[in-house]
């Protein structure tokens, strides 16, 4: 049997305090727990945390295969461990590609081995993420990894023709495809926004319209296919119009924003400081107002972090050569927190950060902890019970200054360093099992 934990005093989605039993994977009791039912149990102090279901990220670039020096799956599950993940979806962008079986199985298998979270390989959608030809779907569908999503994050699937086909192949098992939504003819030699800022600076623009174009294509062939669309990262106040009409036609479409792109605007690139380069690229405030605003109605369902790890040459150098992407696993739930708590609140955060992902990617063990189905079902406070215990424990009030050389990435490439965030994880359970314990990793 394995040990077991009662978290004293927690604050179920920002409630009353309450105690929380957790015993052989699950949440075996909550509310006011006697010695009886304790026996055994290690006794952690959680007075005024806040316990939320363990986050789920969808986007997330762990460079292993191939990349070992700017990530791996274990440095990566750390990072996602620390900032509250227990579950990320990690991006097919490997070299090699992970667009057969064999490089999903890999992936997989890392992942349980280093055992901080769960690590659910994204597929490829093309062969080499070249656009070409399907890569083999089925196959990673049926492998030991069970790919339910696949995408070519990174590149978009361009050809219309191509996207059809992949929606038309994985509507027969309920995946979705994830679409980086980029026109490539319009953002050729693109450096940033394209904008007053960028004309400013002389540096060639990507514009708005390219990731629209894509998105309003993308709804409509899901609509005549009747198969599932995601799209990652959406970045302008456009994209969420189209997402707006698509789901109000009833258009099987969800969506992501990224932490960075609910803070950060293109006025970041005046300094010339490569981290703050990524693709899509950072955008005007009034885009952040309409992101900020779709996460809370609904018509984006998720944040994701687009964790984007880089080696420190392939960001410390001039603008236009360094590669886009910045970190995200280990600051995403102070970011959302600083920035959405009080329009979201904390049962929203956890619709956003855990339950929505989870049903999104279809791990059906994450996102369930305080699920307000298990609510109805059993009433109240005891709704957490029986539900597998994956969740996170967050100081609310907690003030931290992000330094990039204490995260557990590998890379540094984070765009708040020296900033002060509020709200910090203490701890976290996978399986009832802690990774993250007095903010620190268990192994
Ligand atoms: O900024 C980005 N970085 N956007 C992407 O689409 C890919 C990612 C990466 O792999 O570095
Ligand atoms: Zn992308």
């Amino acid at each position: 049997m394995s040990k077991a934990y009662l978290l004293k005093g927690v604050r179920v989605l920002g409630g009353p305090a309450a105690d929380l039993l957790l015993r052989d994977g699950i949440i075996a009791a909550v509310g006011r727990i006697g010695a009886a039912t304790a026996k055994g149990a290690e006794v952690v102090d959680a007075d005024g945390l806040v316990a939320l279901p363990g986050l789920v990220d969808l986007h997330t670039h762990l460079r292993e295969p191939g990349r070992e020096d700017a990530e791996t799956v274990e440095s990566g599950s750390r990072a996602a461990a620390l900032g509250g993940y227990t579950a990320v979806c990690a991006m097919a962008n490997t070299s090699p590609v992970a667009d057969t079986a064999g490089v999903v199985e890999q992936v997989f298998r890392l992942g349980r081995e280093a055992g901080l979270v769960d690590v659910q390989p994204v597929g490829a959608v093309t062969v080499g993420l070249g656009g070409q030809r399907l890569a083999e779907l089925g196959a990673m569908a049926e492998s030991a990894a069970g790919v339910r999503m696949f995408s070519d994050d990174g590149h978009c699937v361009h050809d219309p023709r191509l996207m059809r086909r992949a929606l038309e192949y994985v509507k027969a098992f309920d995946g979705v495809i994830a679409q980086h939504a980029e026109e490539p003819r319009l953002t050729q030699d693109a450096q940033m926004h394209e904008g007053v800022v960028s004309a400013e600076l002389g540096l060639p623009g990507w514009p708005a319209v390219a990731e629209e174009a894509i998105i309003a294509r993308d709804v409509l062939l899901a609509e005549h296919v009747g198969a599932r669309l995601h799209v990652c990262h959406v970045s302008t106040a456009g994209s969420v119009e189209i997402l707006r009409w698509a789901k109000r036609r009833g258009i099987r479409v969800t969506a992501e924003v990224t932490p960075h792109h609910l803070l950060l605007t293109d006025e970041r690139a005046r300094g010339y400081d490569p981290v703050f380069k990524v693709n899509p690229p950072l955008r005007t405030q009034s885009d952040v107002d309409a992101l900020r605003e779709a996460l809370v109605d609904g018509t984006i369902d998720a944040v994701a972090t687009d964790h984007a790890p880089h080696a420190l040459q392939d960001k410390e150098c001039e603008w236009a050569y360094a590669k886009p992407g910045m970190l995200g696993l280990e600051t995403a739930l102070s970011i959302v927190i600083t920035t959405m708590l009080d329009s979201l609140g904390w049962d929203g955060i956890a619709e956003r950060m855990s339950r929505a992902p989870a049903r999104i990617a279809g791990l059906r063990s994450h996102g369930q902890a305080f699920a307000p189905s298990h609510a109805q079902v059993r009433g109240g406070a005891s709704s957490a019970k029986g539900a597998p215990a994956n969740l996170t424990l967050v100081d609310p009030q907690a003030k931290w200054t992000v330094d990039p050389s204490r995260l557990a990435s590998r890379s540094r490439n984070t765009p708040y360093a020296g900033m002060e965030l509020t709200g910090r994880v203490v701890a976290t359970f996978l399986r009832g099992v802690p990774t993250v314990l007095d903010g620190k990793a268990t192994r």
